[in-house]
């Protein structure tokens, strides 16, 4: 389930992040934050007014995280990215600028990445991005059908070498 034992790299987290408009952004959602690789970066970009929610299945890295960052913007959760859309709704949050996935979509029990790449879509706002960054570039094939558009990037320097996918709505 956590699909890697080693942390992303500061080249990737950068590259990935590169194109998001942090001015607009106002709600960011990451799934599998794990302990924080991602996490600590988006904080420091995000506004001062902006939320950030992390869901990860592993109630461990929750816990983590909320006695490792002591940020009233950050909102750890424990669950799946699958039922996102029950998470934001149950906190009265709207739909996401942002959704950034580390998750290991290739080995999630069958139907698991179907549900996922689905309910993201339904939570992102017109205009904004599914962030993905994988080892196995099947992800594609998951994501593909609810994105209009796809851009895809590759990064040697993080271990295991990454595939990236900034997928669009709109
Ligand atoms: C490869 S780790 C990512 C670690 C970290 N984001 C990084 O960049 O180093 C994948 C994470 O996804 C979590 N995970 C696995 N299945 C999940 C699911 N269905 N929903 C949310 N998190 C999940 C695991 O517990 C683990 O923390």
């Amino acid at each position: 389930m956590v699909g890697s034992i080693i942390p992303s790299s500061r080249v990737l987290i950068d590259k990935m992040l590169a194109p998001v408009d942090w001015e607009n952004t106002r709600l960011f959602v990451e799934y599998g934050p794990g302990v924080g690789t991602f996490t600590r970066p988006v904080l420091e970009k995000l506004g001062p007014e902006a939320t950030l929610v992390t869901i990860d299945t592993n109630p461990d890295f929750t816990g983590y995280l909320r006695e490792a960052i002591d940020d009233p913007r950050l909102v750890p959760v424990t669950g799946s990215a699958a039922d996102v859309e029950k998470i934001l709704a149950d906190r009265g949050l709207g739909q996401a600028d942002y959704v950034l996935s580390g998750l290991p979509f290739s080995t999630l029990p069958p139907g698991v990445g179907d549900d996922i790449a689905e309910a993201t879509a339904n939570v992102i706002r017109p205009d904004g991005a599914f962030l993905v960054y994988q080892f196995s570039p099947k992800v594609k094939d998951f994501i593909d059908p609810h994105f209009d558009r796809i851009e895809r990037g590759f990064e040697w320097i993080n271990v295991p070498p990454a595939t990236l996918f900034w997928a669009y709505k709109g």
